[in-house]
């Protein structure tokens, strides 16, 4: 397992980071439909990520309403984990209860959630806290300076973003700048072979803030894992087929995993492996967020880290999955012309 340096800190962190989001779902809903793993399957997970070098565990408040984070502070009780070698990230913004209150970025919340992280995980500190989504509603400035006090307390290390639009991001980061308080150091979003957007903005602005970047859904919810094709398109067991999450364009999805097959059968691997290996290779990728619904599929994925793609290879998935062309970024392109001086 190689280790990565999380942003612009003294931290390491392996290139591949364990998702819990399939830990603990009901029969019903959406968790129940993303995964329903308990302690002794969870257990044997944690075990198996751990002894495969993984020390970047993420989960959420409101991942199966908090079974996720119960069921990982367990294991690492059952397991006798050190916790000190664990890099252990949790999330605040989503709804937990019908309390008014108990949502969002507010100071109020940020402070209850975070307490009631710490209890669920049995743990007496987060290492990275993750803002999980934008809150319209509340001022950034709330939010920043919050998130600047609860690492005061000690009871969080560091703080990061999932899911902000760029320019809240980079207000954000300009408010901590200007107050001396703590900064963000990292970036999780959606990046896969099929969602590849954060490479307009997002990328860029990591590569200036100097922010690390947390691939999440690197297989598009389990679509670029081989088993959904063309001429199959439900293959009976997959979360995608009650929850289709998230957003894609499959026409499109289906040209990327013919290409992703015909290379997996060059290397003799899976088209999974093939897929998460393009992500942990891209620019600016500090540790891909891998998840998994069995230790078989686990297994499977831990393998990726063994894939090198060569150029041609590489060149072939660039070319059919590739954005198309955006304004203002073309212009940029186009205008950048003029800083050359033809010879
Ligand atoms: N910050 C955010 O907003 C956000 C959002 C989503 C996720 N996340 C984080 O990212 C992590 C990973 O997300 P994800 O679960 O959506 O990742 P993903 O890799 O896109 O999808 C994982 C799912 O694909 C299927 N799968 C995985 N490996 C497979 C294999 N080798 N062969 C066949 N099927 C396979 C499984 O579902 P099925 O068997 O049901 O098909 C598995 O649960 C989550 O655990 C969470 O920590 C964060």
């Amino acid at each position: 397992m190689k280790y990565n340096f999380l942003g612009n800190t003294g931290v390491l962190v392996s290139e591949i980071c364990f998702g819990t989001m399939t830990f603990g779902g009901s029969e019903e809903g959406i968790w129940g439909n993303i995964g329903r793993l308990q302690q002794q399957e969870v257990n044997l997970m944690m075990k198996t990520v751990v002894d495969a070098g993984i020390n970047f565990i993420d989960t959420a408040n409101v991942y199966s309403f908090g079974k996720s984070e119960e069921l990982l502070g367990q294991s690492i009780m059952d397991l006798g984990l050190n916790r000190n070698s664990l890099i252990i990230a949790t999330k605040v913004r989503g709804r937990m209860s019908k309390d008014v209150n108990d949502v969002g970025l507010s100071r109020l919340n940020i402070f209850q959630s975070v307490d009631a992280s710490l209890k669920r995980l049995q743990l007496d500190h987060i290492d990275l806290l993750y803002v999980h989504g934008a809150d319209l509603f509340t001022p950034i400035e709330e939010t920043v300076r919050a998130l600047n006090d609860i690492v005061l307390t000690g009871k969080v290390r560091y703080i990061a973003i999932c899911n902000w639009p760029a320019w809240m991001v980079m207000k954000a980061q300009g408010i901590a700048d200007k107050n001396g308080w703590n900064k963000f150091v990292g970036l999780q979003y959606f990046y896969s072979l099929s969602g590849r957007d954060i490479e307009r903005e997002i990328v860029p602005l990591a590569a200036d803030q100097n922010l690390a970047i947390f691939p999440w859904s690197p297989l598009a919810g389990g679509f670029l894992s081989g088993k959904y094709t063309r001429n199959n398109a439900t293959p009976g067991d997959g979360r995608r087929e009650k929850f289709d999450f998230p957003p894609i364009n499959k026409e499109k999805a289906y040209d990327i995993i013919d290409v992703l097959g015909d290379i997996s059968k060059a290397h003799n691997v899976s088209v999974a492996q093939v897929a998460l290996a393009w992500v942990r290779l891209q620019k600016g990728v500090t540790s891909t967020i891998i998840g998994a619904k069995t230790i078989d599929q686990l297994n499977d994925n831990l393998k990726s880290t063994d894939i090198t793609l060569s150029t041609d290879e590489l060149k072939k998935i660039d070319e059919v999955s590739t954005l198309p062309k955006e304004y203002p970024s073309w212009m940029v392109e186009r205008q950048m012309g003029d800083r050359f001086i033809k010879q």
